[in-house]
């Protein structure tokens, strides 16, 4: 039988090229060898959210990029986290096996409650303690992730050999596989490509609009003027060129150093090669939104394929912490 793959990511409404490159590349290709599951996190979003109006059309928005990407919800399970409310009740049995020390100590929930100290909620705490649900929960062993997200994987491993020492062998313990990409940053050049921090283009961008982000993009500081040499090693633009010209790559280095051309030209060659390497991918997604009902189907379907096997090992779990009402003692 194929190993199975879980991840799953909030959601963020529509993905952008440090999305695709980082992630959803990587869960596309992983499509070929594994079983895969990917789950929209609404019920994760929920620990920072105060508003929750955009909710749905982001979970839309990011479905029909998924799907447009590539993944294939005949290969794989594609479905909303909270469209299978055993995750919920998993999250409480694992709850009871989870010293609150770990919690504390996880980095992103002391980032997290520095930056939201008006809204520390429970749920916060409890983060971890539910992605180690998403996963256990189809006993999924390996999980595609960023390097942010490995300390959660390692509570997640304690969690479970916790699990097992107590109730006996139950889950495997989930692995991370990290994504060989390197970090993608935004346009300002300064900070990773993020939709919060608004440097980002869209994968679903008109060409156009991209062309107009790409113009707006930090180039080398030291290369003022048209004749100055550029250094291609140190420019953002440069390093975008790799994955959306990566015929020309070396050809564009050359030109820069030597002040062939400038960084208009260059981000103008940059904006040809998103706008021609994204043109199938847009062309996929117009039509899949055209589709009226399409993704309501898609996240329907994946929703009762997951819980098939979400209610045979909540059954398990039930019965081994002896939870199984049996009236004969
Ligand atoms: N915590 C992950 C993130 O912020 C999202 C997530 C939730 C996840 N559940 C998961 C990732 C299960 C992998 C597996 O990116």
């Amino acid at each position: 039988m194929r190993r199975r793959v879980f991840s799953g990511a909030r959601p963020t409404g529509r993905q952008h090229i440090g999305n695709y490159l980082g992630a959803i590349q990587n869960y596309v290709a992983l499509q070929g060898e594994y079983e895969c599951i990917y789950c929209i996190v609404d019920v994760h979003a929920l620990t920072t959210l105060e508003n929750t109006e955009r909710l749905q059309s982001d979970i839309r928005e990011m479905m029909l990029d998924w799907l447009a990407a590539g993944l294939d919800p005949e290969k794989s399970i594609l479905f909303v986290q909270s469209h299978v409310p055993e995750v919920m009740e998993l999250h409480t049995l694992l709850s009871m096996v989870t010293p609150l020390g770990w919690l504390l100590r996880v980095p992103t929930f002391k980032e997290k409650a520095r930056m939201q100290p008006h809204n520390v909620n429970y749920g916060l705490v409890g983060y971890p303690v539910l992605m180690t649900a998403d996963i256990v929960l189809y006993k999924a062993e390996v999980v595609p992730v960023g390097e942010d997200q490995v300390p959660h994987l390692e509570l997640a491993r304690e969690i479970v050999r916790r699990f097992n020492n107590l109730f006996g062998p139950t889950f495997p313990e989930p692995q991370p596989k990290l994504t060989s990409f390197p970090l993608v940053m935004g346009l300002d050049g300064a900070q990773k490509m993020s939709k919060s921090y608004g440097n980002h283009i869209e994968l679903a961008a008109s060409p156009a609009e991209t062309l107009e982000l790409v113009m707006t993009a930090v180039t080398d500081p030291a290369r003022r003027y048209r004749s100055d040499p550029g250094h291609p090693e140190i420019c953002n633009v440069f390093n975008l060129h790799r994955f959306f010209n990566p015929t020309r790559v070396e050809e564009i280095a050359t030109e820069c150093r030597t002040a062939g051309i400038g960084c208009v030209d260059c981000k103008r060659l940059l904006a040809d090669g998103i706008n021609s390497m994204l043109a199938p991918f847009r062309e996929k997604r117009a039509a899949l939104a055209n589709n009226e009902g399409y993704v309501a189907e898609v996240i329907a379907t994946g929703a009762r394929r997951a819980q098939v096997i979400a209610r045979e090992t909540l059954a398990e779990v039930k019965e081994k912490m002896g939870l199984l009402w049996k009236p004969d003692v």
